[in-house]
C-alpha cells in the first residue's frame, strides 16, 4: 500500500507538547528503548496476548511464515503476458518469487514478508544484482493464493518486470516505517528480524526510565506513554500516525470510497464522535493488544454503551436490537481480495443494509 509516511511517535510527542494531558518524563531525550523481552517480566499477560497479535507480526522475516512453507510452491499465471510464477524455497531457507516467459527465468530473493496474514501478506526483497523491490505478487487469504499486488503495474513486459514494483531503498523505508518497532530500523538491510513488527514500546514510547520509576520508587508518576489515557481527538491522532489522519479537508474522504480503508478520517464524520462529548475514540471498539474482534455481539455491546435508554447517552435504534454493525458500519469490498468496515457510522440507504462479510 501506498500512504504518505507520518511518523506517529514524532507527532505524538508533538501533541504531548503542546497539549499534554500527561506527564512527561522529566529528560526524554535520556529514556532508552529496552526491548519487549523485559516488558514480559512484568506484564506476562499483556505480552503473552500482544506478542501472537497482528500488529506484532505485521513484518516478518521471509524465513518465518509458516502459513506459506507449508503450501509451497505455489503458482500462478498471468493471462495477460503469459508470465508464470513460482513462489518456493529458496537455497538459504528463505522465500524466492520466480517468473518464467518462454526460456527466460528471473529469481527474487524476498527478504521480508508484509502483512500478517489476516488479509494478505506482500513481500519486500532483492535481486542477486542487488535491485530491491515490492513483489507484484501477494499472497491473500481468501483465495488461499497469490495474485497481482493491489496497485501494481499492469501488462509486466518480461519477467524481470513481472517480479516487483523496483524502488529504492529510501522509498522502502515508508513502508518498514509504519510496520516496525524502532525508527531507526527503517531500511530493509537495517531491520532487525526481533524488532520486525509493532512491538510495545512503539506505542508506549521507550521503557527504561519507567522500569527504573516502578523498580527505584522516588517517582510519583509511571513515566511511561499510555495511549489509552489520551482524549479522543488526540487518541485518533495517534493510531492516525500509521492508519491515516482526518485531513483539513473532508471533501475527498465523503467522496471517495477508497477512504474507507483509513477508520481515523471516517470516524471522525461519525454523529457518535460528534455528540459524544469526547466519548468516542478507537479504544471504546477495540482492544489494542489483541486481534481484531470480529463477532456481532462483542460490537453490540459496544453501540449499546450509548444506545440504549438506560445508558442514555444516545438514541435507541428503532428498527432493530443487535447486529448494529451490519447495518451501520457495512465491510466494503475495496481492495483485491480485501473488505474494510466502513468507520463512518451512519444510518445508510436501505439498499446497503447488509453485512459485506464474506
Ligand atoms: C519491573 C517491572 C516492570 C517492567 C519491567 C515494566 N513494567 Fe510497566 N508497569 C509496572 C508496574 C508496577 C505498573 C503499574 C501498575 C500496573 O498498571 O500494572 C506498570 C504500568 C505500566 C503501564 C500503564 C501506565 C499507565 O499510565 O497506566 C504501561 C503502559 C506499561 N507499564 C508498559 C510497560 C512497557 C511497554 C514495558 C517494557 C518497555 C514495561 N511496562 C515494563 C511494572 C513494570
Ligand atoms: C506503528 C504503526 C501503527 C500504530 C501506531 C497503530 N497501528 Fe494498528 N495496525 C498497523 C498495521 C501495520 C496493521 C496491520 C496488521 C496486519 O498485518 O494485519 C494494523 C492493524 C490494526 C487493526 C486491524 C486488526 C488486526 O489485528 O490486524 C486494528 C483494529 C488496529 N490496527 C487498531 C489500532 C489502534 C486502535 C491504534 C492506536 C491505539 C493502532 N492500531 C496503532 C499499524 C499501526
Ligand atoms: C502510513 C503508514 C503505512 C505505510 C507507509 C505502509 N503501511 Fe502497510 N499498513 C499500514 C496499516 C495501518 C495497515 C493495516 C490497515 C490497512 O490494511 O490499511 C497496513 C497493512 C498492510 C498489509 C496487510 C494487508 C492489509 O490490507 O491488511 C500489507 C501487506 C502492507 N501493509 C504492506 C505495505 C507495504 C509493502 C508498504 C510500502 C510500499 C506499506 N505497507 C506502507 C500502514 C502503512
Ligand atoms: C499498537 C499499539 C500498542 C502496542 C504495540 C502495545 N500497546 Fe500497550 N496499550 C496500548 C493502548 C492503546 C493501551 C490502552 C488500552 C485502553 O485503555 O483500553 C495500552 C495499555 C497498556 C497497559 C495498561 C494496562 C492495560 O492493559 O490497559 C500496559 C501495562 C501495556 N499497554 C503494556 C504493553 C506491553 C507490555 C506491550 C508489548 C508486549 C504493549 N503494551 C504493546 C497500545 C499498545
Ligand atoms: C460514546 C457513545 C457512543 C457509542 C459507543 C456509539 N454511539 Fe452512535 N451515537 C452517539 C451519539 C451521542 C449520537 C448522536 C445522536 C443520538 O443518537 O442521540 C450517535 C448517533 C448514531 C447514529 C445516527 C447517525 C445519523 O447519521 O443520524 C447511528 C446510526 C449510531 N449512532 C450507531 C451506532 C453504532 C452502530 C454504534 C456501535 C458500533 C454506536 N453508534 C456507538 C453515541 C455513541
Ligand atoms: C464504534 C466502534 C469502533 C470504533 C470507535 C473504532 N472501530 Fe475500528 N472496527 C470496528 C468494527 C466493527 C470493525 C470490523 C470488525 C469486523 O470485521 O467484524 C473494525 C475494524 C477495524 C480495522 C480493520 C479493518 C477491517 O475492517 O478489516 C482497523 C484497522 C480499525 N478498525 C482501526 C480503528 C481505528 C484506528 C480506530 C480509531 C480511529 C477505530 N478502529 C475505531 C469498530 C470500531
Ligand atoms: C437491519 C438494519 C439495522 C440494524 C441491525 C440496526 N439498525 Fe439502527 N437503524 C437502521 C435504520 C434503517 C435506521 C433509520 C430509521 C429511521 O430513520 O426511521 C436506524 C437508525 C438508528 C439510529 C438513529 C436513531 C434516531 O432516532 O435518530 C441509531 C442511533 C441506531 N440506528 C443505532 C443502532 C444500534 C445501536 C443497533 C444495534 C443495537 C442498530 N442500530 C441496529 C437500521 C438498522
Amino acid at each position: 500500500m501506498q500512504v504518505n509516511p507520518s511518523w506517529n511517535l514524532l507527532l505524538f510527542l508533538l501533541a504531548r507538547l503542546t497539549c499534554s494531558p500527561l506527564p512527561m518524563p522529566p529528560d526524554p531525550s535520556q529514556n532508552k528503548y529496552v526491548g519487549a523481552e523485559k516488558c514480559a517480566g512484568c506484564h506476562p499477560d499483556v505480552s503473552f496476548i500482544q506478542k501472537a497479535s497482528e500488529h506484532a507480526r505485521t513484518l516478518r522475516s521471509a524465513k518465518a511464515v509458516p502459513e506459506l512453507q507449508a503450501a509451497l510452491p505455489l503458482r500462478f499465471s498471468d493471462q495477460t503476458n503469459e508470465i508464470q510464477y513460482r513462489l518456493e524455497q529458496s537455497s538459504a531457507g528463505g522465500l524466492d518469487l520466480v517468473a518464467t516467459q518462454d526460456q527466460r527465468t528471473e529469481r527474487f530473493h524476498l527478504l521480508w514478508a508484509f502483512g500478517a496474514g489476516r488479509k494478505g501478506i506482500t513481500f519486500v526483497g532483492r535481486t542477486d544484482a542487488g535491485e530491491y523491490g515490492q513483489s507484484r505478487l501477494s499472497w491473500y487469504q481468501k483465495i488461499k493464493q497469490l495474485d497481482l499486488t493491489t496497485g501494481t503495474k499492469k501488462n509486466a513486459r518480461d519477467p524481470h518486470e513481472a517480479l516487483a514494483d523496483w524502488l529504492p531503498p529510501v522509498r522502502l523505508q515508508e513502508c518498514f516505517g509504519c510496520h516496525v518497532t524502532l525508527p531507526e530500523q527503517f531500511l530493509p538491510e537495517a531491520t532487525v528480524e526481533t524488532l520486525a513488527g509493532i512491538q510495545c514500546e512503539r506505542c508506549h514510547g521507550p521503557g527504561q526510565e519507567h522500569i527504573e520509576a516502578v523498580t527505584e520508587g522516588g517517582r510519583s508518576d509511571l513515566a511511561i506513554e499510555n495511549p489509552g489515557k489520551l482524549a479522543a481527538r488526540e487518541q485518533i491522532r495517534f493510531c492516525g500516525g500509521c492508519h491515516h489522519q482526518p485531513p483539513a479537508d473532508f471533501s475527498q474522504v465523503l467522496q471517495d470510497k477508497k477512504t474507507i480503508r483509513f477508520a481515523p478520517p471516517r470516524l471522525v464524520l461519525s454523529r457518535c464522535y460528534d455528540e459524544s462529548k469526547g466519548q468516542l475514540k478507537c479504544t471504546t471498539c477495540h482492544n489494542t493488544h489483541e486481534n481484531l474482534a470480529t463477532s456481532a455481539e462483542y460490537y453490540d455491546q459496544k453501540c449499546r454503551s450509548c444506545h440504549t435508554a438506560e445508558a442514555g447517552r444516545g438514541s435507541p435504534c428503532p428498527v432493530a436490537k443487535k447486529d448494529c454493525v451490519s447495518c451501520h458500519m457495512p465491510r466494503e469490498p475495496l481492495m483485491k481480495h480485501s473488505d474494510f468496515a466502513d468507520h463512518w457510522i451512519r444510518v445508510l440507504p436501505r439498499t446497503s443494509h447488509k453485512s459485506g462479510r464474506p
